[in-house]
C-alpha cells in the first residue's frame, strides 16, 4: 500500500516572514488535527526556496512536515557558482529534492540525462529525488504524450545501480499554473504507463512501491477526484501550496 504524498512546491515565492507564517499555519493545522485524532492519511512535504530552508527547519521538523529542495546540482561539490548541492540540502534538514521540473527543463535547458545525474547524486546524499516529467500542449495534440513521457522516465531515472526511494511526478506542462487539468482518464493512462516503464526497468515490486504524483493546477476543488484516480499516489502542488487553507484542504482530500 503506497502512502500518499502531498508536496508543495513554493517555487520562487515568499520572503522569510511569509514562509515562516505559511509553515507555522500548516504546523498549526496538523497539530489541531492530531489532537482531534484525525491526522491526514498522507505525508506532507514542502519545497520552499533554498534560502528559507534553514529558517523553516525547526517548524517543519517539529510538525513532522518533510522539507525538500527545488533542485540540486549533479556534482557533489565544486566550482558551480549559484548552485546548491544535494549534501547541502540534506545538511539543512531536507529529505527530498525536486529534479527535472519542467520550469528547469525549459528555463535552464536541463535534459533528461542531466536530471538522471541529479537524481543519482541526490540518492547518494540520502535524499529522495522527485523526478518530474510531462508533455507540452503541442506534444499532446500531436498524439505523442505517452512517447514523450515514457522516454523522459527512462532517461531521467538514476542508473539502476543506485538504491533508495525515488518518487515520480507527472506534470503536463500545459496544466501548470493555467487552471487546466488533465482528465482523470488521461492521468490514469499516463500514470499506468509510467508504472509499466518502472516495472520494465526496475521490476514489479519496485514499480508497485513507487509513488507517482500528479501536478498541474491541483486545487481543493479537484483534489479528491485527482487523488482518487488509479495510480495517483499524491500531488505536486504549486500555486495552491502558497495558502495554508488550500494546501491543507488538498492534504485532507487524500
Ligand atoms: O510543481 C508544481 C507544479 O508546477 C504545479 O504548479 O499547481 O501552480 O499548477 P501549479
Amino acid at each position: 500500500m503506497r502512502r500518499k504524498l502531498i508536496a508543495g512546491n513554493w517555487k520562487m515565492n515568499g520572503l522569510s516572514r511569509d514562509g515562516l507564517a505559511l509553515a507555522e499555519a500548516l504546523a498549526g493545522k496538523l497539530e489541531e488535527a492530531r489532537l482531534a485524532g484525525t491526522p491526514p492519511s498522507c505525508d506532507l512535504l514542502i519545497c520552499p526556496p533554498f534560502v528559507l530552508l534553514p529558517i523553516l527547519r525547526s517548524t517543519a521538523s517539529d510538525a513532522e512536515i518533510a522539507m525538500g529542495g527545488q533542485d540540486c546540482h549533479a556534482a557533489e561539490s565544486g566550482a558551480h557558482t549559484g548552485d546548491t548541492s544535494a549534501a547541502m540540502l540534506a545538511d539543512v534538514g531536507c529529505s527530498f529534492v525536486l529534479v527535472g521540473h519542467s520550469e528547469r527543463r525549459q528555463d535552464h535547458g536541463e535534459r533528461s540525462k542531466d536530471v538522471a545525474a541529479k537524481a543519482s547524486t541526490a540518492l547518494s546524499a540520502g535524499l529522495t529525488p522527485v523526478i518530474c516529467v510531462g508533455e507540452t500542449r503541442e506534444e499532446r495534440d500531436a498524439g505523442r504524450a505517452l512517447d514523450v513521457i515514457e522516454s523522459q522516465v527512462r532517461d531521467s531515472l538514476p542508473s539502476a545501480g543506485g538504491s533508495g526511494e525515488v518518487v515520480l511526478a507527472y506534470e503536463p506542462v500545459w496544466a501548470i499554473g493555467t487552471g487546466l487539468t488533465a482528465t482523470s482518464a488521461d492521468v490514469a493512462e499516463v500514470h499506468g504507463a509510467i508504472r509499466k516503464v518502472l516495472a520494465d526497468l526496475r521490476g514489479d515490486a519496485t514499480a508497485q512501491a513507487t509513488r507517482i504524483l500528479y501536478g498541474g493546477s491541483v486545487k481543493p476543488a479537484n483534489a479528491a477526484e485527482l487523488l482518487g484516480t488509479a495510480d495517483v499516489d499524491g500531488a505536486l502542488v504549486g500555486g495552491a501550496s502558497l495558502k495554508a487553507e488550500d494546501f491543507w484542504a488538498i492534504a485532507t482530500a487524500c
